[in-house]
């Protein structure tokens, strides 16, 4: 098995230390550094757009993991990759036209990603699967940091991981939200390999190194 990718989201860093907040995430060994785009229609939250997209990509190497929770994602698409996104990510509730909107995130270089919300059913991406890099699936509704895991979500993990292990695929399953010492390690017993976290990495008391060696730990 290969070894689970942590993807520290910056909806819970210190903005007025970005940069350096970024710069520990990647020092402290994260895999991806994942940007949470919210609009308040689709979410009832705004949070940032391709210009915080455009910062981090100055500061760290590492793929930028971009989480768009927008209606008409098809709109901003290029923009976000032109901004430096390595992966983005759209919601299933959002794209009538999955199929394009998917097309038109590898066209534009990135690595198209597609979410579930915790009610949407797995059997929504099925005859989507052979034609993205990675699942995400939503282990709390969008919208806010810091809330807690629904454990239902995981046999939903179970179930796609099946679902691409069956079709012989190379996809990547993602979770996010409510991602902590705690929960870790379940998702990952269900087929994670993509763990989005926080809370537990920018809210650490200890901070973001701390953060992340304790996710790790309990990985081990
Ligand atoms: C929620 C976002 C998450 C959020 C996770 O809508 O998509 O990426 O930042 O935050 P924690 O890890 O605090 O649950
Ligand atoms: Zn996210």
């Amino acid at each position: 098995m290969t070894t689970v990718r942590i993807a520290p989201s910056i909806l819970a860093a210190d903005f007025a230390r970005l940069g350096e907040q970024i710069r520990d995430a990647d020092a402290a060994g994260a895999d991806y550094i994942h940007i949470d785009v919210m609009d308040g229609c689709f979410v009832p939250n705004i949070t940032m757009g391709p210009m915080v997209v455009e910062t981090a990509r100055r500061v760290t190497q590492l793929p930028l993991d971009v989480h768009l929770m927008i209606v008409e994602p098809e709109k901003h698409v290029e923009t976000f990759a032109r901004a430096g996104a390595d992966i983005i990510s759209v919601h299933v509730e959002t794209c009538p036209h999955l199929h394009r909107v998917v097309q038109q995130i590898r066209d534009a270089g990135a690595r198209p990603s597609v979410v579930l919300n915790p009610h949407t059913p797995a059997v929504m991406i099925e005859e989507i699967l052979p034609f993205v890099d990675m699942v995400l699936v939503m282990t709390v509704n969008p919208g806010f940091g810091g809330q807690t895991f629904i454990p239902q979500t995981l046999s939903k993990v179970r179930a796609i991981r099946d679902m691409i292990a069956q079709r012989g695929l190379a996809v990547d399953v993602e979770v996010d939200g409510g991602i902590d010492e705690g929960t870790a390690a379940q998702v990952v017993a269900h087929g994670a390999s993509v763990l989005v976290a926080g809370t537990a990495v920018f809210g650490h008391p200890d901070g973001v190194r701390a953060g992340m060696a304790a996710l790790r730990a309990a990985l081990a």
